[in-house]
């Protein structure tokens, strides 16, 4: 380890504990990072029709052993489920786990009683069907379980999957949008593995945070791309880690989208921070990468996407993907100026500004703007405010998920503001379902181009105040509430979750 590490590990202290970085320097990146497949359909007059099976499976990560996971139509990870905005989607989801799940979608504009909560659940041997138009515009989503109590550990084991949507304004424009080829989805997961090899889930701090980065479900990964611009959509798949991309020569890149949708303009840069949940995709020129690494590092033809710590001390990154760039006789136009337009909400618009304290202790649930859905199952199992359980989570406004409580009542139409501050001494991304929302500020200053675009997830660090504008539209429902939480899957499962009525 080098003095960074260890300088690093000392500032960082329990504040910064969850961004010790990884060191991979030594080792060989060898095995060609998977690049998840297309999910196939069939489409009608209703729809395009999908197929998702939850099953467990076996994956070989480090060589000659074997670990158990999950998958979705396979071993680990999910297929890529790819549409166009306007689509009518219906999904058959069947359950071959021993245990319960649900498949959420995240960052999606759908119907709560779609969106595949705590509340929808598919009992092992069952299936569940969802469906819904797709009413967002072009971006990176994906997809996961959101089981009562067990996200963290089935995101763990391998469920999860993207989730990319078209548009005419996307297709318009000249950016590389060949699946695979040189518009690559890579999700980013760290996971520690016992000396057999198979998967360990271990919390420290409250939380997981594991010392081998695989991508795509890929220990070690390098991938050949064509040498010239290249499309990555980043997704941090991680259960809580916070990564800062960048690459090992330092060079700049474009990022071209965040969570919801391509930005205005491309935003010239050389780190993305991406917090659990949140996407970024970026656009890296690799036409000169041949010539530079060359001259620079002779005997290796390989430039790395790096990660490093929090705060950006010295040099210290880690290796997280190497990308041998190979020659190709296609030319990548000019990225284009304009990617999209974005209508800001004014503020003079806003009907009600929600204050989302997160951490200083659990008190009993607000009267003031929740109510009680008694239709919804109060299962005391997995009720996370149970005695022994109070004291581990971070309660949001003072209360842990209850399964049968709306915190919040929303009314359709509504533009709103929400006010999120950290009371506690780490930093948690908060993401909200339905929505799509846009940065107002972080105390007070305007948002960094790079969160400017459309937003589901946003990091909250410590004692940050982060107001975000968001309008609910389309669906409302008496019964069905959706999410709120921080996806630190792990706070998430303790009960870092409230959960909102949007009603008429
Ligand atoms: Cu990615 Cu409520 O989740
Ligand atoms: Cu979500
Ligand atoms: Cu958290």
């Amino acid at each position: 380890l080098s003095i960074f590490v260890l300088l690093a590990l000392l500032l960082s202290g329990q504040y910064y504990a969850n961004y010790v970085y990884i060191m991979n320097g030594n080792l060989s990146f060898t095995n060609p990072v998977f690049v998840p497949p297309l999910l196939s359909y069939t489409e009608d007059d209703q729809g395009k029709h999908f197929e998702l099976v939850v099953q467990e499976g076996r994956k070989t990560f480090l060589p000659n052993q074997e670990s158990a996971t999950f998958g979705f139509n396979g071993d680990y990870l999910g297929p890529t489920v790819r549409v166009s905005k306007g689509d009518y989607v219906h999904f058959n989801i069947s359950n071959q786990l021993k245990e319960v799940t649900t498949v959420h979608w995240h960052g999606m504009h759908v119907p709560p009683e779609m969106d595949g909560t705590p509340h929808q659940t598919i009992q092992p041997g069952e299936s569940w069907q969802a469906h819904y138009p797709i009413m967002n515009e072009a971006s990176t989503m994906w997809y996961h379980p959101h089981t009562h109590g067990r996200t963290a550990t089935q995101a763990y084991n391998g469920l999860a999957g993207f989730f990319l949507i078209d548009d005419e304004n996307s297709s318009s424009l000249e950016l590389p949008n060949e699946y695979g080829v040189d518009d690559i989805p890579l999700a980013i997961q760290d996971r520690i593995f016992d000396n057999d090899g198979a998967l360990l889930y271990e919390m420290t701090s409250g939380a997981f945070y594991g010392k081998n980065i695989l991508v795509n479900g890929t220990y070690n990964p390098v991938i050949d791309l064509p040498a010239r611009k290249v499309r990555l959509r980043l997704l941090n798949g991680s259960n809580a880690r916070i990564y800062y991309f960048g690459f090992s020569d330092d060079r700049s890149f474009h990022q071209i989208a965040t969570d919801g949708g391509l930005l205005e303009s491309p935003v010239e840069t050389k780190r993305v921070r991406l917090s659990p949940g949140e996407r970024a995709e970026i656009v890296v020129d690799l036409s000169d990468a041949k010539e530079v690494l060359l001259k620079s590092y002779p005997e290796s033809d390989l430039l790395t996407i790096t990660g490093s710590v929090w705060g950006g001390v010295g040099n210290s990154h880690f290796d997280i993907l190497k990308i041998r760039p190979q020659a190709t006789d296609k030319l990548s136009p000019p990225l284009p100026n304009k990617l999209n337009t974005i209508e800001r909400w004014s503020t003079a618009d806003v009907a009600k500004t929600r204050i989302m304290n997160l951490g200083g202790g659990v008190s009993a649930p607000s009267s003031s703007n929740g109510r009680t859905i008694p239709s919804l199952t109060h299962d005391h199992h997995t009720d996370m405010s149970s005695p022994e359980l109070r004291g581990r989570g971070v309660p949001i406004n003072g209360s842990l998920m209850k399964m049968d409580y709306a915190n919040e009542v929303v009314k359709l139409g509504d533009i709103e503001i929400w006010e999120v501050t950290n009371l506690t001494g780490q930093s948690h991304p908060f993401h909200i379902h339905d929505v799509q929302f846009l940065l107002l500020d972080r105390d007070g200053k305007a948002a960094e181009l790079g969160e400017s675009g459309w937003k589901d997830t946003v990091l909250v660090d410590v004692g940050e105040t982060v107001r975000v504008i968001m309008k609910f539209t389309d669906y409302a429902s008496d019964s069905v509430p959706y999410m709120y939480h921080c996806h630190i899957m792990e706070h998430e499962d303790l009960g870092m979750m409230g959960q909102f009525l949007v009603i008429e």
